[in-house]
């Protein structure tokens, strides 16, 4: 089991009713081993621990809510299946998929609707996602041996921006009673600084195994992104690939505006998620800006997350 990293496992037998309860955003949050969670996503967590199996060679993708997971998705199913799919051409599973409906991700917010056993009936290698802490990771998962897990975080200021419109669409919220709860750490997966520093420590422990991104440094260079990304996965792009143009083709591809635009993302409904909150494709494709932050938060707004997230990565080396 994943008893190897020596983490407790307490409140993983517990229901709800006897875990720390906050509310203020569209559902109560409830604290299990240190994270902030909905009722369904206890439960689905819960689940993913009892039943999930890892593989050797499952590759991981996780991501604070909000940091950019439709587009890591989506960047890394392309470049992972590229001989399958070539990435030009007309037909690829993007112009038709929601990523979401790529790459699934390990729990869901209504369990009842996806089963750990369609997770099983993948063919490896597995590309998966989740939003769990390092802490909350199934057994098994660490250490990660020859598993490869590609994190990506993102500038707190905007991932709270992110978060509160997101969060808008099932009940209307206060942007200041968001913020501050933002910065006690009270969010879904939350506190954001324990969830990057979680996976900060496991990069610098199997630097080999794990891929660290930062959603503003892909918007500056994409395509260098891309080509890290496609070397971490094991398919660097060849001499071929790259003079014809390839590496930009997957930038264009699953860039903001292009999978905005498609039909599919801003017509479709996510299948399987129709259940705690409905979710159009549209709503994981809003503005897809950096910096978008300046305009929500005050100067001292922005100057108190900074200072608490600061003061939380001292040491550590991760800096945003
Ligand atoms: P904004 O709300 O700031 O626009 P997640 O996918 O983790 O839910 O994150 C959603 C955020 O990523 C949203 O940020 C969304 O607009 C942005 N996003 C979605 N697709 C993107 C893409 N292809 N490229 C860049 N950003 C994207």
């Amino acid at each position: 089991s994943g008893g190897s990293e020596g983490e407790a496992r307490d409140g993983l037998t517990q229901t709800p009713t006897t875990l720390p309860m906050r509310e203020g955003w569209f559902l109560p949050l409830f604290r299990l081993q240190g994270c902030w969670l909905t009722p369904q996503r206890v439960e689905s967590v819960k689940l993913v621990q009892a039943q999930f199996n890892p593989r050797p060679d499952d590759v991981l993708l996780v991501t604070y809510p909000k940091c950019g997971t439709t587009w890591l998705k989506a960047l890394a199913f392309t470049v992972a299946n590229r001989s399958r799919h070539p990435v030009a051409g007309g037909h690829h599973p993007l112009l038709s998929h929601n990523p979401h409906d790529l790459v699934p991700f390990l729990e869901l917010p209504d369990r009842t609707l996806y089963l750990v056993a369609e997770l099983e009936a993948l063919p490896s290698p597995r590309l998966l996602c989740t939003h769990v802490p390092r802490a909350l990771l199934p057994p098994g998962t660490l250490p990660l041996g020859c598993r490869r897990l590609v994190y990506l975080c993102r500038d707190p200021k905007d991932v709270l921006v992110s978060t509160w419109h997101h969060a808008q669409n099932a009940r209307l919220i206060e942007f200041d009673k968001a913020f501050e709860l933002f910065c006690e750490g009270v969010s879904v997966f939350g506190p954001i600084w324990e969830h990057c520093l979680g996976y900060w420590d496991l990069s610098v422990r199997e630097p080999n195994n794990v891929l660290f991104l930062k959603y503003d440094e892909m918007m500056a260079q994409p395509a260098k992104h891309v080509r890290m990304l496609a070397e971490f996965l094991g398919v660097p792009f060849t001499v071929e690939e790259e003079s014809g143009g390839v590496v930009e083709e997957v930038v264009r591809l699953c860039s903001f505006q292009n999978l905005r635009d498609l039909p599919v993302n801003s017509d479709g409904v996510v299948a399987g998620r129709i259940g705690a909150m409905p979710t159009k494709n549209s709503m994981f494709f809003r503005k897809g800006k950096v910096g978008d932050w300046e305009n929500y938060l005050t100067e001292e707004m922005a100057r108190k997350l900074d200072c608490i997230i600061e003061e939380k990565l001292r040491g550590s080396g991760l800096t945003f």
